[in-house]
């Protein structure tokens, strides 16, 4: 059976390049793997133990859940915000840890990051990472993907990415974190 991997997206914007990143992600996978976008973390409300209390968890949390439990991978494809995690993806995995058999745990785990900055989203990896570690996902370590001046590297009309080189290095790591999953998985 092919390995699948399932992608979340920390921007909320529709025009998100780093949307146009994770849309790309499907054409790379290597042969034996599915890629597929986990839906949207828009109109997630902020987490409030009241809340969950009264109306139990978003609907949308439970259906990332569900599918983040049946994927044998996720990629977590996002920007950085003052040099760290954007509040809304924060927001969801907040959600998602309070979850009964919490699914990120034992999780393969890969981070792509894109800014239209040089950095590429450096600084909100290695934040993703610390959250990442508390619930216990196993994060590749490498190689790490950051996108620098990602405006330069997709065409926004047709919602592509175009840079051969990040292309390459985009297929690279995906069949490095299938080999990864494979093994510790
Ligand atoms: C940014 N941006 C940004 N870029 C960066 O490289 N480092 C940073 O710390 C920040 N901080 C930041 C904070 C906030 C509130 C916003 C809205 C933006 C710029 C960011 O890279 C740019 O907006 C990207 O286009 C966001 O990614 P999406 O939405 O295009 O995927």
């Amino acid at each position: 059976t092919p390995l699948k991997i399932v992608t979340l997206l920390g921007s909320l914007r529709k025009a998100s390049y780093n949307g146009i990143v994770a849309d790309t992600l499907p054409e790379l996978a290597p042969a034996g793997v599915i890629i597929e976008a986990l839906p949207s973390i828009r109109d997630i409300p902020l987490y409030d133990a009241d809340l969950q209390q009264e109306s139990g968890f978003p609907t949308r949390i439970e259906e990332i859940a569900q599918k983040i439990r049946e994927a044998d991978g996720v990629i977590i494809v996002t920007p950085e915000y003052n040099y760290s995690v954007p509040g809304g993806l924060k927001n969801a995995i907040d959600w998602i840890s309070r979850l009964p058999e919490q699914p990120l745990a034992g999780k393969p785990v890969a981070i792509q990051t894109c800014s239209m900055g040089p950095v590429g989203g450096a600084r909100c990896q290695y934040h993703l990472r610390q959250i990442l570690v508390f619930l216990d996902a196993y994060v590749m370590n490498k190689p790490e993907f950051m996108g620098g001046v990602i405006q330069s590297k997709v065409d926004e009309q047709r919602g592509k990415l175009t840079d051969v080189a990040t292309i390459e290095f985009l297929g690279k790591q995906l069949s490095v974190f299938a080999d990864y999953i494979r093994r510790v998985g």
